[in-house]
């Protein structure tokens, strides 16, 4: 059995407009890589960390709490080292923590010979993101270990359901260079919402994932809508309305929020419409001159994976 690994770990958009905390999708042009190797000694250190400023104490670090978790029911003498390459901006709203979190306990879970199942895998990265929002939310982590696109049917018990990627989906992600933490992206919502509200949203939820399980790409679009969490907090996105009517303008099916924040995400049918749709959406962050990151990806099916 191999004593190391190294494990690209993918960025996400959760949420994806109507699935508030439940859905996610896993990308593949955007993610962090990691090295897992096993020590002789206990517990978890992490030796390097590059790409971000972020604590490398293994109780202040996603990756390091997420592989606690599993190593306190792993049947495992000993323990592992962690370093980390980041890519993904922390606060940028593609799954910062989340791909550390699942990057790590994946890449032990094969380094121990896979004792564990994906859920139980999804539990232990929950932890960071426990630590890094204050909220143990799986819509991030889910789809980073799963791949694809997942819905968090329940989270008491924890029930994870991998839904269909039609082959021809395209995101694009633009972040605007600021950054927003979840945990106060989270602070400005409200915590109730009516009965008109829940129908609507559910009449979306419901028509994305049939979209996406029938390869309706029109319907797809027309179900990314958010009427709860989208008004909120695009506040605090810079040119948020303009960004997505040009993106939409240019092919875009439909898009929002990814995640909690600032980035804004776009599915489109094929990859060249995602790239005129990434130059549109530039363009008004040139326009209105707001620095930016975009990533035109597909849809990574297979979440964090084993790399050479
Ligand atoms: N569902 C979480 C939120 C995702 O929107 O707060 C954070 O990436």
């Amino acid at each position: 059995m191999n004593n190391e690994i190294r494990v690209f770990c993918p960025a996400t958009i959760a949420n994806i407009s109507c699935g508030f905390d439940v859905l996610g999708v896993s990308l593949d042009a955007v993610g962090d890589e990691m090295v897992i190797r096993k020590k002789s000694g206990k517990g978890i250190t992490i030796s390097k960390l590059e790409g971000q400023d972020l604590p490398m104490e293994t109780h202040l670090n996603v990756a390091g709490v997420a592989g606690m978790a599993l190593l306190e029911k792993a049947d495992h003498a000993g323990g592992f080292d962690i370093e980390i390459y980041k890519k993904i901006k922390a606060g940028s709203g593609i799954g910062s923590s989340a791909a550390s979190a699942a990057g790590a306990v994946w890449a032990m879970n094969e380094l121990l010979g896979k004792p564990f199942s994906k859920l139980q895998l999804v539990q232990f990265a929950m932890e960071g993101e426990k630590l890094a929002s204050g909220v143990a939310h799986a819509d991030n982590v889910a789809p980073a270990l799963f791949g694809g696109f997942t819905l968090v049917r329940s989270y008491q018990p924890l029930d994870i359901v991998p839904i269909a990627s039609p082959s021809e989906l395209f995101a694009t992600v633009i972040h605007p260079q600021i950054e927003v933490k979840t945990a106060d992206s989270r602070k400005i919502l409200k915590t109730n919402i009516t009965l008109k509200e829940g129908i609507r949203q559910w009449g979306n939820l419901g028509g994305l994932i049939a979209g996406l399980f029938t390869n309706d790409y029109e319907l797809i679009g027309r179900s990314l809508e958010d009427h709860i969490v989208e008004p909120v907090r695009s506040m605090l996105i810079p040119g948020f309305d303009q960004v997505k009517s040009e993106a939409i303008k240019a092919g875009a099916l439909g898009g929002g929020i990814s995640g909690s924040g600032p980035s804004i995400f776009t599915f489109s049918k094929g990859q060249d419409t995602a790239e005129k749709v990434a130059k549109s959406m530039k363009e008004v962050y040139e326009h209105i001159g707001v620095d930016y990151d975009v990533h035109v990806s597909n849809i990574n099916t297979a979440g964090v994976k084993a790399i050479h």
